[in-house]
């Protein structure tokens, strides 16, 4: 399959340009930035197979590159940037890297992303580890034959986040002083922002946050067996529960507050990881 074989390609371009190991992956939303010690770059323009470069048109806030180097005592790929399915692309395509990352041989990946918060409890700006999602979007990276090399059939779903990264996380935070949530993500389709109606629906079954990323990579890591664990962070409050509109660059402006105390935190949880 392709796929496949696109996927095993671009783990060794990466791993031959890098050169070294690498410990952990980052993905970055939408106006998120990490400043690595010792920062080496690779445009995704630059990777042959990476899914994106067959499309233009890609968001304001992502700087579409790969960067590695150091986080603490552990050497760190970020995704800056990350493809979404509201731009036309395919899920396997928006799932690509995950398998990409796993296939590098990586420990395990951390995604984070910029959404709205439905929960009351929470404030704009505030940290959400996912505990678990509700995919409010009726296609997945798993739709079509199964490639028994990227992981098996029937996707067990139980825990869809890493015990043990979100532990560390969630002492870290302790440690930190950082106030950190527990709560389930909605994922929804966009790139509209939802209305004041789907808001209360998806409030009603479960959700505590919605954003239009993050869940492709998640069942993609849950498929190939990578540990996962995902900051969501709250650069608004949800439609109606907010008083005024939305606005991309609110989104940005927040999610580049936000970055700061995600610095910290994955830093110090990066360094309690093996
Ligand atoms: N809804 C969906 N996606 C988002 C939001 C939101 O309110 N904020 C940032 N990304």
């Amino acid at each position: 399959m392709a796929y496949y074989n696109n996927i095993v390609e671009t783990a060794k371009f990466i791993s031959d340009f890098y050169g070294e190991k690498i410990d952990y992956a980052v993905v970055l939303g939408s106006g998120i930035t990490l400043e690595l010690a010792n920062q080496k770059e690779l445009k995704y323009a630059d990777i042959p197979l990476f899914p994106g470069n067959k499309k233009e048109g890609h968001v304001k806030g992502h700087a579409n590159k790969l960067t590695f180097g150091k986080i603490g005592n552990k050497t760190v790929m970020v995704l800056n940037g990350r493809l979404h399915y509201y731009e036309g692309h395919s899920m396997k395509d928006v799932a690509f890297m995950t398998y990409v990352v796993k296939f590098m041989g990586i420990k395990g990946l951390f995604i984070t992303n910029a959404c709205g918060a439905i929960n009351t409890d929470y404030s704009e700006g505030d940290i959400v580890c996912l505990d678990d999602f509700i995919s409010l979007v009726s296609d997945n990276p798993l739709i079509g034959p199964n490639d028994e090399r990227l992981g098996e059939r029937f996707v067990d779903m139980t825990t869809p986040f890493s015990p043990k990264l979100v532990n560390t996380l969630l002492d870290s935070a302790n440690q930190l002083n950082i106030k950190l949530h527990q709560g389930t993500y909605g994922f929804f389709m966009g790139p509209y922002f939802e209305t004041r109606a789907e808001i209360q629906a998806f409030k009603k079954m479960g959700c505590d946050l919605v954003g239009m990323s993050t869940v492709p990579e998640v069942i993609a890591a849950n498929h190939a067996g990578l540990p996962v664990a995902v900051l969501a962070c709250a650069t608004n409050m949800a439609t109606g529960i907010q008083k005024r509109k939305h606005d991309h660059n609110h989104v940005l402006e927040t999610a580049q507050k936000i970055s700061v105390n995600l610095k910290k935190l994955l830093t110090t949880t990066l360094e309690k990881l093996d």
